[in-house]
């Protein structure tokens, strides 16, 4: 039996990952959380045959039965009781010429909240944060967490998905093979905004030809274009939001992968994500060597098993011009990282 929580699931990603979710079939569970219309969007998917059990939950949702005094603005709490898995694309999406750091005032307080829930009814869920700026909201958590006595940095995962699917989409168009895009691994470090967002295309599995590779105006063309894929969304919408079905996508894949490790009995299962770095501090110490900075939180190859991360991947070897990038990278991630640890949600 294994039950999943979206946080944010009638929003633009929220509808379509709580689809996908709701036809893994490792799922039996599926409980949606909003602040509007997950009530209804529990009911559209419930008609659909998996197995997978939806239930709606708005902030005055009561556990079932009579609603007493008490439960009124228990909806998290009831809808995340008992979860293994939460994934949290609640709070506020970006409009043209916004970064992602200009959404933390309004994300910072949704994540404080939706943590404060999560420590409270399900402490050793699986916690999935897709929420922006994920350089400081996976810190929030964290640091909610921390305070409540329930932290395990093994279980806590930045989502950074979605710029690897950018990387395979755009090598593989970049190379000629634009059919082909998913057999390209590109390995993504670092964080999850701009320039934190490093591709190393030196370990791309295919390699990335030559051709490309020695042509600089090519090459920096290709990397801009993964650590700025967003805006390219955000610009062609208008005003209407973000990457919402890509990020669905990316968010479903990531969590599948989280559930096949640790319900599936699969093992050796690696995927990018954006962690605490004490989650494996015998690694930690070697990336921390490798990117030449003792930070808290990095986004790195990890290796998922029954308990989350087994490992975190050593960045391993890079060329020169990567070796650039990742210094700009750890000097961009820094101060978001301060910012989410240092923030105090403001009294209710
Ligand atoms: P959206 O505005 O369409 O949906 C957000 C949903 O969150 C809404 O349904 C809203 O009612 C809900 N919400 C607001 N406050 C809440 C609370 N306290 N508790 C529960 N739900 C709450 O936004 P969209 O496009 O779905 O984006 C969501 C977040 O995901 C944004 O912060 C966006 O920047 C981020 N994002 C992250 C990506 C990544 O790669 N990690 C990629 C794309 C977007």
């Amino acid at each position: 039996m294994v039950k999943v929580v979206v946080a944010g699931a009638a929003g633009g990603i929220g509808q379509p990952l709580s689809l996908l979710m709701k036809l893994n079939p490792l799922v039996t569970e599926l409980s949606l959380y909003d602040v509007v219309n997950a009530v209804g969007v529990a009911a559209d998917l419930s008609h659909i045959p998996t197995p997978a059990q939806v239930t709606g939950f708005l902030p005055n949702t009561g556990s079932g039965g009579p609603k007493s005094e008490d439960e009124q603005g228990q909806g998290a709490i009831n809808a995340i009781r008992g979860a293994d898995l939460v994934v949290i694309p609640a709070g506020v999406p970006r409009k043209p010429g916004m970064t992602r750091d200009d959404l933390f005032n309004i994300n910072a307080g949704i994540c404080t909240t939706l943590a404060q829930a999560i420590a409270q009814a399900a402490p050793k869920a699986f916690v999935l944060v897709i929420s922006n700026p994920v350089n400081s909201t996976v810190p929030i958590f964290a640091e909610v967490f921390k305070k409540q006595g329930v932290f395990d940095p093994k279980r806590l995962f930045g989502v950074t998905t979605l710029d690897c699917l950018r990387a395979s989409t755009f090598v593989a168009s970049v190379v000629g093979e634009p059919t082909e895009a998913s057999k390209y691994v590109v390995p993504v470090i670092g964080g999850h905004a701009g320039y934190t967002i490093l591709p190393l295309l030196s370990q791309s599995q295919p390699a990335v030809p030559q051709s490309v590779m020695s042509d600089k105006s090519k090459r920096d063309a290709l990397i801009k274009r993964i650590q700025f894929g967003g805006d390219e969304v955000v610009e062609a919408k208008a005003g209407a939001g973000s990457a919402t079905l890509s990020m669905a996508q990316a968010g479903a894949e990531f969590a599948g992968k989280v559930l096949r490790a640790a319900f599936g009995g699969e093992t050796g299962i690696i995927a990018p994500s954006y962690v605490n770095l004490a989650a494996d501090e015998a690694n930690a110490k070697t990336i921390r060597g490798e990117i030449g900075k003792d930070l808290e939180y990095f986004s790195v190859n990890v290796t998922l098993g029954k308990n989350g991360i087994e490992k975190l991947n050593p960045i391993g070897k890079i060329d020169e011009a990567e070796a650039e990038l990742l210094k700009k990278a750890v000097e961009d991630l820094e101060p978001s990282i301060v910012k989410g640890v240092n923030f105090k949600a403001p009294p209710p």
